[in-house]
């Protein structure tokens, strides 16, 4: 069974996805958060999350965010041209201001687009392609009129998020659709979506044996030591993990540090962190992290939690 990371854009950075692969391990793709093209050229942070210096002994699948057969063209020789084999389409993307510009989600509803697109994928077959879609844009259908120019697309899998591009990240997955299209689809197939803790992913794996799979977003960002659970490696007990935790939280600072622009900037990052980091860390420690103002107040309030936490995991289990 595959663990995919998925791509988090503003989080799953280089220097995200190499400390987590160095101080975790356990995950067999990392994929970097969409390139795309603005302006007629590429993001230099684009081009830096995706340099082979930055991702060196990572596996990683760049992914691409295009729009038509020209942008894809353009991107698989930006990524054929860094030594990638490997590439994967981003046809999942909710943010309206992308999706109503017929990119992620977007495409969904134009079948045609999405048929000039991927013949393109045909003229690098250097390359392989993958692709993360959702069910559809605005209904849960639309992945229908898609399935026979998916099925006469050479790719390596198909990574479903089953919910369409209209409800974002909240609301009801639609598991029936997506076994419906896991049904018609003749690649293997990766599952995403709201999977938090092992009893998530042992659910969906005993109810879908098919899947080759699983990516986790959100879950592993809550919880980065659940790769090692996923892969049960247990040796180490709650105490060495939270003390894992906080070195892994203590070197990402670090490096916001180094790259921020004054205090104000690193603050604002590395509030951003715990958006999603440790939910079920003691929460009044962890308001105390949200609410710092300094660096100086940040690493006492951080140091704190971890430090209780550490000695307290039965009141607050991982
Ligand atoms: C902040 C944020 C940024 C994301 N950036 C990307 C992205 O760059 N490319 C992509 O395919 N999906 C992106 N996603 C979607 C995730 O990869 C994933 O499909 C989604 O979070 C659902 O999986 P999860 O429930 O395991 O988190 C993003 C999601 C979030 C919340």
């Amino acid at each position: 069974m595959q663990l995919h990371f998925a791509p988090l854009q503003g989080y799953t950075t280089a220097l995200y996805r190499r400390l987590h692969h160095t101080m975790w391990g356990g995950i067999d793709y990392y994929y970097t958060p969409f390139v795309r093209i603005e302006k007629e050229s590429f993001r230099r942070r684009d081009l830096a999350d995706i340099s082979p210096e930055n991702n060196k002994e990572i596996p990683t699948i760049p992914q691409m965010l295009p729009r038509d057969a020209d942008e894809l063209r353009r991107i698989t020789q930006l990524f054929l041209s860094q030594g990638y084999t490997c590439a994967d389409i981003n046809m999942g993307c909710p943010f309206p201001p992308i999706a109503l510009h017929k990119r992620g989600s977007g495409l969904l509803p134009h079948v045609s687009m999405v048929e000039d697109l991927l013949a393109a994928t045909k003229e690098f077959p250097e390359m392989k392609f993958s692709i993360k879609m959702r069910l559809g844009w605005q209904s849960t259908d639309e992945w229908k009129h898609l399935i026979d120019i998916l099925n006469a697309t050479p790719l390596t899998h198909v990574t479903i998020h089953p919910r369409i591009g209209q409800q974002q990240y909240k609301g009801d997955i639609c598991y029936e659709a997506f076994e419906q299209l896991a049904s018609r689809c003749s690649h293997p197939i990766i599952y995403n979506g709201d999977l938090c803790t092992p009893q998530d992913v042992e659910h969906i794996l005993q109810q879908y044996n098919f899947l080759t799979g699983i990516m986790i977003g959100r879950g592993l960002l809550a919880r980065p030591y659940l790769s090692l659970w996923l892969n049960n490696i247990r040796q180490y007990d709650p105490h060495s993990i939270i003390c894992h935790t906080q070195l892994f939280h203590d070197k990402l600072f670090e490096a916001l540090q180094q790259t921020s622009q004054g205090n104000s900037q690193l603050m604002q990052r590395a509030h951003a962190l715990w958006e999603y980091f440790l939910p079920h860390a003691p929460r009044k420690l962890r308001k105390n992290v949200i609410k710092s103002s300094s660096p100086t107040q940040y690493m006492h309030a951080t140091d704190t939690l971890f430090d209780t936490w550490a000695n307290d995991t039965e009141t607050y289990p991982l």
